[in-house]
Order: C-alpha cells, then structure tokens, then sequence
C-alpha cells in the first residue's frame, strides 16, 4: 500500500453498509482513480467480500479473531478475510479493544496469512508500547476526540509529534475528528503517513467532494 495514504473506516454507519458499502467503496475506488492519490477502506465484516470483489483499493476489515480453521463460532478468521481479497485490517481499534496477548496472536495470524495490520492506540505512549509487536502501522486515536467536530490535527498536534518522535517516522496514522484537508496537511506535515477517519466522510452529504479536497491536502506536503 503506497504512502502516505487515507484509510476511511465504514465502521456500522447507515450510509456505509449493505449497499451503501458498495457506493461508497467506488466513490474511493474512484477519486483514488482520478488522483492517483492512496485511499483504503476497512468495511464490516458482512459487507467484506464483496466490497473486496468489487473495487480495486485496499479493503480492510475492521476487526478479526487470531484463530485457524476447526470448531470456532461467530469468529472472524483471518485466513477467510484473505480469501475474499482483503488488503488487511485494522486491530485494536478504541470501539473493539483487545487485550494484549489476543493483539499479539492476531498480529501473528495476520503474518502467517499474509495480512497488513493497522494497530490502534489510544496514545502515543501506548503506540510506543506497541512497535515491539511489529505491526504494519499503528493508528493513534485519542478516544475522546472520535466522531467529533474537532480534529487531532488542530487540537492536538503534540499528539501527533509525540506520536512520530515515540514510535519512529513512517509508521504512525493518526485519526479522530479528522475531516479537511487541513486536518491532512497538518497531519503530514507533523510526520504522520496518513490519517484515518469516519464520519468525516460516512456521514458527509457529498462523500465525492469531502474526499477530494482531504487527497487535495494530501498534496500540500
Ligand atoms: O477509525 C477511525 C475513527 O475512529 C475516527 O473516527 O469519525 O472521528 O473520523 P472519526
């Protein structure tokens, strides 16, 4: 996955589920297309398959279980999220925490499977904690700032550095609150690689226009 990208979580949003799920993963699919800029997408797990199937982005899950194959019931496996053409997932996130020797296990699934992890972290402390387990990239989302109006960016840029100094440059994403092009170029400009958002544009009335001005502020760095 090319760098610095923009992950959007469908999370279980109305407007980003069932069919939904697959007109807004082509709108993505599209201003991706159209900028040549790196947008991903991480769907629910219903609505997986045939997003992957249906668009040529990264899809990720939101969520999976560090099982194998064998008597398991209502888990997420991760061999079958590779099977049906997922990029990777996201783990950890602040609304489906996992403790710590799961996190483990998953990251190691998701290695044997051939998976890209996006680990969440409620803290730049916490992400330091968290390099020693080797995922992909890891995510830092201040809990108290997801879904809101206000940015990480513009409320908390010495979150974002301390992020980048704690866990080294070219790992860190960032998210929460994160919906315009400038909570991207600030972002960036701090030595994040991307952001991850939601609502910004699950909930926005022209998805389209809310996504290109974010890669447009990709492009200010
Ligand atoms: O996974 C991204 C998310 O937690 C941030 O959500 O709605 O603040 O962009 P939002």
């Amino acid at each position: 996955m090319k760098l610095p990208v923009i992950i959007v979580n469908f999370k279980l949003y109305e407007q980003a589920t069932g069919d939904n799920a697959l007109d807004l993963a082509r709108i993505h699919e599209k201003v991706a297309k159209e900028t040549g800029a790196s947008l991903a997408i991480a769907v629910n797990p219903i609505d997986l398959a045939r997003v992957a199937e249906a668009v040529d982005i990264p899809v990720f899950a939101q969520h999976l279980d560090p099982i194998k194959f064998g008597g398991h019931t209502g888990h997420i496996s991760p061999d079958l999220v590779k099977e049906v053409g997922a990029y990777g997932t996201l783990l950890n996130h602040a609304e489906y925490p996992i403790g710590l020797e799961t996190m483990i296990k998953s990251i190691e699934r998701c290695r044997e499977v051939g998976l890209f992890t996006v680990l969440c972290a409620n803290t730049p402390e916490t992400a330091r904690d968290f390099v020693k387990y080797n995922p992909d990239l890891i995510a830092v989302e201040p809990p108290e700032l997801i879904g809101g109006d206000i940015s990480i960016s513009k409320s908390g840029p010495h979150i974002i550095e301390r992020a980048v100094q704690l866990v080294g440059g070219g790992r860190v994403l960032v998210g929460a609150g994160i919906r315009d092009p400038e909570d991207v170029t600030i972002a960036l400009s701090l030595g994040a690689v991307g952001v991850l958002l939601a609502s910004g544009v699950t909930k926005a009335s022209d998805p389209y226009l809310v996504l290109q001005g974010l890669v447009s502020g990709l492009k200010q760095t």
